[in-house]
């Protein structure tokens, strides 16, 4: 298990469609250590969500917090290959969202408050979650990242877009302390 670099904005794999998993492919030694090092990288970065791209590698794979950190106990991630995801309603809600290629940075983006994300796990066995707020934004942000889609493109207009401790101090100015953003 090994932490990969993680690539920004301006790298090309952000801005590329990535290929499914074969089932060869996805039981490969290589793959499964993607996977680990996917998991591993996206932990030390403390992010919610990271996807292959990010680490410059074109495939449908992306890993998110699947069970959020509680006071004592870290989140645990779990991994989704040629993940497809599926709004529930038309609805749309806005909130903050940052991502690990594009640092510093946080902007309000619209998403879908549930979703249906549907994929294969780490062993090829079906994942259908119906997922809600928090995770499903996660999990929108980073099927769109193995679509060449970043946050900044989902933004309706960039008046919201800040520098991360300028909205921090913001945050703390509204005695929002408790809020974060999604990051991934
Ligand atoms: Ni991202």
């Amino acid at each position: 298990m090994a932490v990969r670099k993680i690539v920004r904005l301006g790298h090309p794999a952000l801005r590329s469609r990535s290929e499914a998993v074969t089932p060869e492919e996805l039981a490969s030694a290589s793959l499964q250590e993607l996977i680990d090092d996917l998991l591993a990288t996206v932990v030390e970065a403390e992010g919610v969500g990271l996807a292959a791209p990010q680490v410059g590698v074109k495939l449908q794979i992306f890993v998110y917090e699947s069970e959020p950190q509680t006071e004592g106990e870290p989140g645990r991630y779990e991994a989704v290959i040629n993940p497809s995801v599926e709004p529930e309603s038309e609805e749309l809600e806005y909130d903050w969202e940052g991502c690990l290629s594009i640092p510093d940075l946080r902007g309000l983006v619209p998403r879908h408050p549930e979703v249906r994300l549907f994929g294969l796990d780490r062993h090829g066995a079906p994942i259908d979650r119906l997922l809600t707020g928090f995770t499903a934004r996660v999990v929108q942000h980073e099927f769109d990242h193995l679509h060449g889609v970043i946050y900044l493109d989902r933004m309706r207009d960039l008046h919201s877009l800040t520098y991360e401790d300028e909205f921090e101090a913001l945050l703390d100015e509204a005695e929002q302390a408790g809020e974060s953003s999604a990051v991934g």
